[in-house]
């Protein structure tokens, strides 16, 4: 008789009448961040999909046997800092789509030393001198953006900060022009995300008319944009010290150092993790901006102070505290990676509990950031409790730690530093009368209807109340002015 498994023995929630764990799993992909505030609240730091583990999340049934979500420093740390017993897993799309297995053979799905090999090959592209260089870009595409606005005008900032950011990716990352190609990949890419995650993909590959026949499709089509944008870049010569020539380069001289799966993998990974997170990031920072005016003043201050107008020099970027510390808490607060996934390689105990091998593990750092015994009052946006407070790198996880740690968060902090220092020194903003602010988690935590803003001028703004917001946004932060 096979021995009950470890899963079985930690507390958890019932399995749902009639559906079994597999309701509990409805029920999460319906409202990650409600399921796991709820399992946070109920059952402590480790607990199961369902009582007696459930089953896989998100992979498959011969890869994992159950699944639990990860609460807190002592797991962020046990998980992140031991790649060899928590690894990164590739998440299966439909069996017939091989473009889809080639589109998700990168850094996030690597382990071992096939990651530490190809990290090493993407790094140089991050390092600091690399990323000044990329500074008169990010400011050129910004003003180009900037300069369309006027003010009194409502806009979607999030539609807005989406292209902004897609057109800092595809330059800096692959020193190509924004063409209609790259606009739609964009697009195409977005919609590959959120195809996978419904649940029709998971339907028998035989039934016409569902979202897995159009994720086939839809993948076939990223792939060959990719394939498009590779070869423009040959035609145009890769000596230009972006991440795509330095990728291309390490092709043709490596002798099989990067195979063409993983340049398409990489390239996908870049484009995915390249502007959405950041897009998210800049959508939430504005969002607490204007429903806190007086510290979007005193912000306004600092910079037309420190830059008089100008957009900011790399100089300037280290010498701005206030937006420093705006940024930092509204990560916190909205970590647009809220959780990431990994896999036990063999069994282990974390946080004290027993896990077998082939145990989903979902770690939220969304969760980490609300610990009230780490962060006060942890549901209110105060800038202020960044001065003089460094929490441990596993207490503030908005870029992920160990190893695996975000290859692009200098570079997503510089472009989101520039884009706010120019933005703020030319409009205020006002969240659009009526607007209502819900979550949707697709991988990215993002504002579910876009970001719509009034802009104003700064003589506009003194003296005026935030806008009140409806939406789920007030089970995530306690907003001024809120009943
Ligand atoms: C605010 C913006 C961003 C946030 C919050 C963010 C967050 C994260 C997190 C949490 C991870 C760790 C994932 C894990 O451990 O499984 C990660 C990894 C990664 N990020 Fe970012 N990211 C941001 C911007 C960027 C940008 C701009 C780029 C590229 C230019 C980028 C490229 C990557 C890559 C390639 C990895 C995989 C690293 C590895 O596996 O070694 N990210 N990011």
């Amino acid at each position: 008789m096979a021995l009950p498994s470890p899963l079985a023995t930690l507390p958890g929630p019932s399995p749902m009448p009639l559906f079994g764990w597999r309701g509990n799993m409805v029920r999460f992909f319906l409202d990650p961040i409600a399921y796991m505030d709820s399992m946070r609240a109920s059952f402590g730091n480790v607990v199961p999909l369902a009582r007696g583990g459930g089953g896989p999340l998100m992979l498959q049934a011969r890869e994992a046997e159950g699944t639990v979500f990860a609460f807190g420093p002592e797991c962020n740390q046990a998980v992140l800092s031991q790649m060899q017993l928590f690894h990164s897993v590739r998440i299966h799309g439909p069996s017939e789509s091989r473009p889809f297995e080639r589109l998700t053979a990168g850094l996030f799905n690597m382990n071992g030393e096939q990651h530490r090999q190809q990290r090493r090959l993407m790094q140089p592209a991050f390092h600091k001198k690399q990323l000044d260089g990329y500074r008169d870009l990010m400011v050129a595409l910004t003003a180009h953006t900037l300069d369309r606005w006027k003010a009194g005008e409502t806009r979607d900032l999030g539609a807005e900060f989406q292209r902004l950011t897609l057109a800092i990716a595809n330059q800096t990352l692959f020193g190509l022009e924004t063409t209609e190609t790259v606009r739609s990949l964009g697009e195409h890419i977005a919609e590959q995300v959120s195809l996978f995650l419904s649940p029709g993909a998971r339907l028998p590959a035989a039934v016409p008319f569902t979202p897995r026949r159009r994720l086939v499709a839809i993948a076939a089509r990223v792939e060959h944009q990719l394939r498009s944008l590779i070869a423009e870049k040959q035609r145009l010569g890769t000596e230009q010290g972006d991440v795509l020539s330095t990728l291309l380069a390490a092709r043709e001289e490596g002798g099989g150092r990067l195979t063409e799966d993983e340049l398409i993998g990489q390239l996908f990974v870049l484009f995915l993790a390249g502007h959405d997170t950041t897009r998210s990031a800049l959508s939430w920072a504005l969002f607490l901006l204007s429903q806190y005016p007086k510290v979007m003043e005193q912000l306004g201050d600092e910079l037309e102070g420190t830059l008089r107008g100008e957009p900011p020099s790399v100089e300037h970027l280290g010498r701005l505290p206030l937006l420093e510390r705006v940024l930092k808490e509204s990560l916190r607060l909205f970590t647009p990676a809220p959780f990431i996934l990994r896999l036990t390689a063999t069994p282990l105990e974390l946080a004290g509990s027993p896990l077998p091998a082939g145990t989903e593990v979902v770690l939220s750092f969304y969760h980490t950031h609300r610990q009230p015994e780490l962060y006060p009052e942890p549901l209110r946006f105060r800038p202020e409790r960044w001065e003089g407070f460094s929490p441990s790198p596993f207490e503030y996880v908005p870029f992920g730690g160990g190893a695996r740690m975000c290859i692009g968060a200098g570079f997503a902090m510089m472009e989101m530093k520039i884009i706010l220092a120019m933005l703020l020194q030319r409009f205020r903003v006002e969240l659009a009368p009526g607007a209502r602010i819900d979550r949707k988690v697709q991988i990215v935590l993002s504002p579910k209807h876009g970001l719509p803003m009034r802009l104003l001028s700064r003589e506009q703004t003194v003296g005026r109340s935030p806008t009140p917001v409806r939406g789920d946004v007030h089970q995530m932060v306690e907003l001024p002015g809120a009943a």
